[in-house]
Order: C-alpha cells, then sequence, then structure tokens
C-alpha cells in the first residue's frame, strides 16, 4: 500500500475535490484504492474506508483531512509516502501553504511534500509569479489543476469528472497527477 496524505490547514483548497479525482484516475489504471479521511464532514463521492486492515490490502491510500489539522496528523505525516498541498494561487494561500509544509516536514516523514496548484490560470500573473515563488523557496510542484465548473457538478452529481463530461479541461493535469503519482509509488517499491 503507497499512502497519499492530502494537507492544508487552510480550507476550501481543494483537498477533497483532487483527492477524489486522483483516487478515480487511479482506479481508472486499474489500482485499487481505499479512500480514507480524518475528516467527519468530508463530502468525497468515493466511500470512505474505515477499515485499516482493508485499506492494508489496496494498491493505494488516498488520505483526505480537514481544514483545521487537528491532533494525529503529525502520525498521518509519519505514516505517508507522498504527501500533497493543494493551495489557490492566492496570496491569502502563501502562509497557511507554507507552514502546512514545514509542519509536515518537522513531522520527520519519509514522504515526498509537494505542492498541487489549485484553479491555476497559466496565463495569471499571479499563477506565475506563485510558481516562481515557491520555486524559490525550494517547495517543489507536482500539479497545476485548472478551474473546471465540470469538477464540482460531477461531484454533485456522485461522479468523477471523466464520467461527467470526458471533454473537460481539467482530465489531462488529472491524468499527469496521476501519472506522477504512480511514478512515485514504484520509486516507493523499488
Ligand atoms: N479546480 C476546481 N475548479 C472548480 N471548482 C473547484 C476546483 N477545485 C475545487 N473546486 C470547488 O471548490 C470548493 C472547495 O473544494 P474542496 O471541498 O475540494 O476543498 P477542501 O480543501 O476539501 O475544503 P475543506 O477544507 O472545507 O475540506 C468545492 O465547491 C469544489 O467543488
Ligand atoms: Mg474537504
Amino acid at each position: 500500500m503507497f499512502t497519499i496524505l492530502f494537507l492544508n490547514q487552510k480550507g476550501g483548497v481543494g483537498k477533497t475535490t483532487i483527492a477524489d479525482e486522483l483516487a478515480f484516475a487511479l482506479e481508472r489504471r486499474g489500482r485499487s484504492v481505499a479512500f480514507v479521511s480524518t475528516d467527519p464532514q468530508g463530502g468525497s463521492v468515493h466511500e470512505v474506508c474505515s477499515e485499516p486492515e482493508l485499506a492494508e490490502q489496496c494498491d493505494f491510500q488516498v488520505v483526505d483531512t480537514a481544514g483545521v489539522l487537528k491532533d494525529g496528523i503529525r502520525e498521518w505525516c509519519q505514516d505517508a509516502d507522498l504527501i500533497l498541498i493543494p493551495m489557490l494561487p492566492s496570496t491569502r494561500d502563501m502562509e497557511p501553504t507554507t507552514r502546512t509544509y514545514e509542519l509536515a516536514r518537522e513531522s520527520g516523514t519519509q514522504a515526498g511534500i509537494f505542492v498541487v496548484i489549485n484553479n491555476f490560470y497559466a496565463f495569471g500573473i499571479l499563477d506565475r509569479e506563485l510558481v516562481a515563488y515557491l520555486e524559490g523557496e525550494g517547495i517543489p510542484v507536482l500539479a497545476k489543476i485548472p478551474r473546471a465548473a465540470a469538477l464540482s457538478r460531477a461531484a454533485a452529481a456522485g461522479k468523477s469528472v471523466a464520467d461527467y463530461n470526458k471533454r473537460c479541461h481539467a482530465i489531462p493535469a488529472l491524468e499527469e497527477l496521476a501519472d506522477k503519482v504512480t511514478t512515485e509509488a514504484e520509486k516507493h517499491h523499488e
């Protein structure tokens, strides 16, 4: 089992949306995924697996967390194989995101820690400045997910975005994220 932990102490950055879509993308590749949540009001499309023994048997465990980091997050960081920190391209997200990144690092985890920029607009000035800022800070970016209304509509319909609208422009970025996660998992198992 390869555990991917979604984390950001800022709420509403897309943790649940991206966790759900990553799980769907891994499932499309024929991999078994246990969706786990530390958030009682998670609101994921995936049914939450509450049996650790069951999760253990899956290829991947995708862990969604609540916006406010609660007790036990340190342990989740230590147990994770990959930590993904979604953030929005907004100056308001910088501080909570860098703080979350530091918190993950201070846990002493062996996991790779990456930011995922959500609602990314490739031609946005702030978006490009953010990428440059994170590079300068030595914080690696694993993926940039564009804003797409179909993502929330798909979730409301209880589906993956690929099932909801296969032409949605966010799908290539989500597939690329799943490719990179798969590569990280292969490196881990070597
Ligand atoms: N790339 C996107 N394009 C369009 N809408 C998005 C995108 N990502 C997330 N959303 C929408 O933004 C809202 C917040 O997303 P989400 O619930 O995934 O964030 P969260 O980090 O899990 O929030 P919380 O901290 O409350 O758990 C939702 O309504 C979701 O549908
Ligand atoms: Mg959430």
